[in-house]
């Protein structure tokens, strides 16, 4: 998203800067991750906020929780298919392809897709996975366990969710080094608008899934999620192959930066608190809500934005049919009309009402539960065997206004029992 920004930053802080100007995307308000002391100003000062380019074109911002709650609620007005990720439909890849992810569909094709995927990620289907997950988990940290030291995120962070993916998807696991190649081309394809970029990968991977495809129905998988979804079928409709491609897509795209990025920026949470990491420590069981503050504190997914249908007023704000409103969850996950004490990292917090899966309705994460499960077991397993965690060099923060992540987290522990699956 390349644009000059209309103030300077050099001399702008974020209690100094005319709010009313501030182009949030401009990279030099996130050196430092997500900021959250001017989010708090905007959702004080300009909740609604037009920002023009220099080219005429701009965009809106909504930065309260109950803005982006009604937003998202309201398909028939704020309109995903008329360019629902992007601010510029055709920034990362067409939004002719995007329109093949139902992320970027609205009803009723969204309707039909999330039938038929919702039925595989029943709570149920999701729930019979533990097992084989904390195998995984298990298997992952007994490579480096006895060294004492890792990088959190290329040893732990990255191959837990990817491999989670990759084994729902009923592909061989020593693909993984290529799954890997294709995230991190999506990412910086996504970072730096690199459309053509991005193109070659969704073309690799749909010549890669069209051939998985049938190389499980010729084999006749059983219960991968390609068959699953191969034989789905909702008012006697089935997903044809290029459908099944656009899921996968999807998928890799949805469901595996966003659980990894919460894996290792949890962690450098709970090193930033280390009061609630002895807590956890001494209590496992208070693991399920630490892992919802866990997901209120970072939200790695800071924004999708949507197209207005319609004349629409927001927050007292004329928006025109046509315009383009950026919701910004990292905002709404610390929004003080909501949470008491936002800037608090509590661990005990009662059922958080955050925004890291998207602001609720049609397009709310459809791997929330998955994601919830991964995460309880990682935590889990670290927990149990990864003693007087400490940092060992400096976390790399993606260079994002997207994405919330680290690219890099040295750390140091002592080892501790190995209590996994197979004792
Ligand atoms: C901590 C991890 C995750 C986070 C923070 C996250 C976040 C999000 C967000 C913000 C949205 C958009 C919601 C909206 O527009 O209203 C979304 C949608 C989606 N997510 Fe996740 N996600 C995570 C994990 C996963 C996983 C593990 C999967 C599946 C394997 C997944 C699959 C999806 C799908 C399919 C959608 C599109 C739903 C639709 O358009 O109806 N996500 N996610």
């Amino acid at each position: 998203m390349p644009r000059e920004s209309a103030m300077s930053i050099e001399t702008s802080t974020s209690t100094s800067a005319n709010v009313a100007e501030v182009d949030i995307f401009d990279p030099r308000w996130w050196v430092d991750g997500p900021p959250h002391e001017l989010f708090a100003r905007l959702r004080a000062e300009a909740p609604v906020h037009w920002y023009q380019n220099p080219d005429g074109t701009g965009y809106w911002s909504v930065f309260r929780h109950a803005d982006i709650h009604r937003i998202s609620h309201d398909s028939e007005t704020f309109s995903s298919a008329r360019g629902g990720v992007y601010i510029n439909p055709d920034q990362v890849v067409p939004l002719d392809v995007m329109r093949t992810m139902m992320l970027v569909m609205d009803p009723p094709q969204h309707t039909r897709y999330r039938k038929i995927l919702a039925k595989v990620f029943t709570p149920a289907s999701v729930a019979k996975l533990e097992e084989g997950i904390r195998a995984r988990v298990t298997r992952t940290i007994d490579k480096f366990i006895e060294t004492g030291s890792c990088d959190f995120v290329s040893d732990v962070a990255v191959p837990i969710p990817l491999g989670v993916l990759m084994e729902l998807m009923g592909v061989p696991e020593d693909d993984m080094q290529t799954w890997f190649d294709w995230t991190e081309r999506i990412e910086k394809a996504v970072r730096v608008s690199e459309s053509s970029a991005a193109l070659d990968v969704f073309g690799e991977m749909g010549g890669y899934l069209a051939q998985q495809i049938e190389r499980q129905t010729t084999e006749a998988v059983e219960d991968s999620l390609v068959m699953r979804l191969r034989n789905a079928e909702v008012d006697g409709e089935q997903l044809n192959e290029l459908e099944i491609v656009a899921v996968f897509g999807l998928l890799a795209f949805a469901g595996n930066d966003t659980t990894r990025n919460t894996t290792a920026t949890g962690l450098l949470t709970l090193l930033n608190h280390p009061e609630a990491l002895q807590e956890l420590y001494a209590d496992p069981s208070l693991l399920p809500g630490a892992i919802e503050e866990i997901l209120r504190w970072t939200t790695v997914v800071q924004w999708f934005a949507r197209t207005a249908t319609r004349d629409v007023e927001v927050g007292g704000k004329a928006i025109a049919e046509g315009d383009k409103i950026v919701m910004w969850y990292g905002s709404g996950s610390r929004d003080e009309a909501v949470f008491a004490d936002a800037d608090t990292f509590d661990i005990h917090r009662p059922k958080p009402d955050h925004q890291a899966f998207g602001g609720g309705g049609r397009h709310f994460c459809l791997g929330a539960s998955l994601a919830r499960l991964e995460l309880r077991v990682t935590f889990e397993e670290i927990l149990r065997r990864m003693k007087d965690i400490e940092l060992a060099g400096t976390p790399e923060l993606v260079p994002s206004h997207w994405a919330h992540g680290l690219s890099a987290m040295p750390i140091r522990f002592t080892p501790g029992p190995r209590l996994g699956l197979d004792d």
